[in-house]
């Protein structure tokens, strides 16, 4: 191993927080959440956070929830984008990542309603790229990501940047990987029912925020955990541009960090 590699090598591992069960990696992950939004409140200003959805974010979520509930934790100073929608996708359906969001987090904690954003799964076609490059207009006018929450798909996708995604991409519409719609099938009732097409933040928009926590929870992600954070930066998986990064933190379970 040469120098650089060791360098490299030795930052991963600093980045890299591995806990004996996903609750307590979610709790973890919620606490640097809110501290963030208590930080900024201090000051005065508002905390920019790019949100999740799936399975992986529910437990942070459980606890910003009962921080706000039990504990006083205000989100009125907080603007929320989420990373992606499935496109095309009502927001009243029980699928579109609106009703996720508003299930798991918005109808249980006082954050403004005005200061959310979604994509919209609504739009025409001719009308998505307009709508995506003012999402990023929007997100770069409030002053940027103050965090970034990922989960992380067995296709090595963040957000729905699917393998084959470039560095450089920003918010836009793009094809779901087969993985990712096999993924999704429960939800759906059949693979065959997953749309086909998603509307998501690029690689580009998510490495832009000032801190990132990607969380991978249960063995379902141990073999794209290793392939993220060992195997080669590559677009084939989209999850190894983080690598690059010095304000990323994986925040494992036991399981998800059992092949590293
Ligand atoms: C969700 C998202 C996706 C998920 C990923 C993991 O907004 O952008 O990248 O984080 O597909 O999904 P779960 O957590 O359901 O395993």
């Amino acid at each position: 191993m040469n120098r650089k590699n060791i360098v490299l090598e030795h930052s991963l591992q600093q980045a890299i927080k591995i806990y004996s069960n996903a609750d307590d990696a979610s709790v973890y992950v919620a606490n640097k959440i809110a501290q963030i939004i208590k930080t900024k409140q201090e000051k005065g200003n508002l905390a920019v956070l790019g949100l999740a959805t799936g399975s992986t974010p529910k437990g942070v979520y459980k606890e910003l929830v009962r921080l706000h509930q039990s504990e006083g934790l205000s989100f009125q100073n907080v603007v929320t984008f989420n990373l992606d929608e499935y496109y095309p996708m009502h927001p009243v359906e029980d699928q579109s990542y609106v009703s996720f969001m508003k299930h798991n987090l918005f109808n249980h904690i006082d954050v403004p309603k005005n200061q959310i954003h979604i994509p919209d799964g609504t739009l025409e076609l001719n009308a998505i790229q307009a709508y995506c490059d003012l999402y990023e207009k929007k997100i770069a006018d409030f002053g940027g990501l103050d965090m970034q929450l990922l989960g992380i798909g067995r296709s090595g996708h963040i957000g729905f940047n699917e393998p084959g995604s470039l560095q450089g991409s920003m918010t836009r519409l793009v094809q779901l990987d087969d993985i990712t719609r096999k993924d999704a099938a429960d939800d759906f009732g059949g693979a065959e029912h997953v749309p086909t097409q998603a509307i998501t933040m690029g690689i580009q928009t998510i490495v832009q925020a000032k801190q990132i926590f990607l969380l991978a929870l249960s063995e379902r992600k141990a073999e794209i955990i290793k392939k993220a954070l060992k195997g080669e930066i590559s677009p084939e998986v989209p999850a190894t541009f983080l690598q690059q990064l010095e304000h990323v933190e994986y925040v494992l379970d036991q399981k998800a960090a059992a092949l590293l």
